[in-house]
């Protein structure tokens, strides 16, 4: 179903999210049929350019990720026909008349900012003083929101003085991904797991986000940022969230979001004993993370590993282990949700009996596996064998699990007004409280984070984290 006709501003038009993500996402909206034929996109950034030669660098930009199919070169013909270029430099007055100018006022309106975060609030400025922050128009910003609790709290401010909070749209890729959405139609969707999701049949969580590259072409940004602010604040923080959180009343954005902040509240202050940092190592020619950011001395993890307590009536006693870094053995995401031990076995002999095992993979090959305990089939004695029920969307849905891209879905949810999948603001803020006590115990201590092998599955350190409470991680690239 198309969505309703758009004016979408692009700034950073000529960036790498936009020639990587954003245009191609768009283009494939397109293809589908899911973009009205009136629909524009206008493409901003600060060089003098002609509408033709955006056009032609936004064709070259698609055509790098858009498989090569008959019909490609028509749609991106005629898409092509919806974009044009405006300039302008959104520090200074020039070009603001001429985007003004060129927007409609009868569609939906959105500035999507792939900029750096210093410019959010003077471009909301700008576009408000143009008249431009109309009451159905929407605002759309990337990560990072923020490096800290106060600058975020700044950016905040900044958006709020020109933009109410339901026009403001945070982006966070990771509630675009397909499996991730899975999650709240896996737990309130179905009756069979959510009597049982809480700390009386569980034992613990695991989350991994695990690649395998490294931080090549971010350098200077990923130095300042590490994992804990990267990855942690924001994507490991979500899919804790819709593991742990109440089931909403509705599928509003306000009722989802408002059980999210809840959990971020419910998270207690992580202990230095709790937390396990790293940093990839130099292989025989160098290649380790300090030559890569070119800066021996560098204490930025590549890695991190830490148990988090939700502490409410439904998760006490039940840890939750996050890990995420880079050049690990494989790029791997799943959440895995270990039931308790059955408490007592009639099959003497076999050994103590183990939990069920939920794994909820996100990617590669989105899809959910459950791992149980059989027989072991034969006319020998009975003895018991761990099989997984094994369901890989691609093979269950077919077609239709060719998921979209996240940001095709979450660009089309700003046109749709939808903000579901959106953090809010109070959500980003109260990521960053928790996080900031812990990022401030890492720059106040001198300790270097433990070097790990590439290609590995981390540092010794968070091995040890589980094994001193009786648990072991599941293996990254099994
Ligand atoms: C980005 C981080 O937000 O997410 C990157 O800045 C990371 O460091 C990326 O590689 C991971 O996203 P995905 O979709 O590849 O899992």
């Amino acid at each position: 179903i198309p969505v309703e006709p758009f004016d979408l501003v692009l700034f950073g038009a000529t960036g790498d999210l936009a020639r990587r993500k954003i245009l191609p996402g768009l283009f494939h909206r397109f293809a589908v049929g899911q973009m009205p034929g009136s629909a524009r996109i206008i493409g901003s950034a600060r060089s003098e350019m002609s509408a033709e030669a955006f056009r032609a660098d936004v064709a070259r930009a698609i055509r790098e990720v858009a498989p090569d199919t008959p019909e490609r070169e028509e749609t991106l013909a005629a898409f092509l026909e919806r974009l044009d270029y405006v300039a302008i430099d959104v520090g200074g007055e020039a070009g603001w008349s001429d985007l003004t100018r060129c927007l409609r006022n009868d569609v939906v309106r959105a500035f999507y900012l792939s900029v750096a975060p210093s410019l959010f609030a003077g471009i909301a400025r700008q576009l408000d003083a143009h008249g431009l922050a109309t009451r159905d128009s929407r605002i759309v910003v990337e990560k990072p929101f923020g490096r800290n609790l106060d600058t975020a709290r700044d950016l905040n401010a900044g958006l709020r003085a020109s933009f109410a909070e339901h026009q403001i749209y945070r982006i966070d890729h990771y509630l675009g991904k397909e499996t991730v959405q899975n999650l709240m139609a896996l737990r309130f969707a179905n009756s069979l797991f959510e009597p049982l999701w809480n700390a009386t049949h569980i034992d613990h969580v695991q989350i991994t986000v695990a690649e395998s590259l490294g931080i090549e072409g971010r350098e200077a940004y990923y130095d300042r940022a590490g994992a804990m602010r990267d990855m942690v604040q924001n994507h490991l923080m979500q899919l804790l969230c819709l593991t742990a959180m109440e089931p909403p009343a509705k599928f509003t954005p306000n009722s989802v979001r408002d059980e999210k902040v809840k959990v971020i509240e419910a998270l207690d202050p992580v202990p230095p004993e709790d937390i396990a940092r790293g940093q990839y190592a130099a292989k025989a020619g160098g290649d380790g993370y300090l030559d890569h950011v070119g800066n021996p001395d560098s204490r930025t993890e590549s890695f991190v590993a830490m148990k988090v307590h939700v502490a409410n009536w439904r998760w006490a006693g039940t840890p939750f282990y996050l890990r995420t870094g880079k050049r690990l053995r494989a790029r791997e995401s799943e959440i895995a949700v270990f039931f308790r031990d059955p408490p007592h076995t009639i099959f003497p002999g076999t050994g103590p009996l183990k939990g069920n095992v939920l794994a909820i993979r996100l990617q590669p090959d989105e899809g959910i596996r459950l791992q149980t305990t059989i027989k072991d089939p034969g006319p020998g004695g009975f003895r018991l064998a761990g099989v997984s029920l094994d369901m890989s969307f691609a093979d269950a849905l077919g077609e239709e699990a060719q998921a979209p891209d996240a940001y095709e879905r979450l660009l089309m949810d700003v046109i749709r007004g939808d903000q579901t999948l959106f953090m809010r603001g109070d959500e980003v803020e109260a990521a960053w409280a928790w996080i900031d006590p812990i990022i401030a115990r890492f720059d106040d201590s001198r300790d270097r984070p433990a070097p790990y092998d590439q290609g590995s599955s981390g540092p010794e350190e968070a091995l040890m984290l589980m094994h001193r409470d009786h648990r072991r991680w599941r293996q990254i690239g099994g």
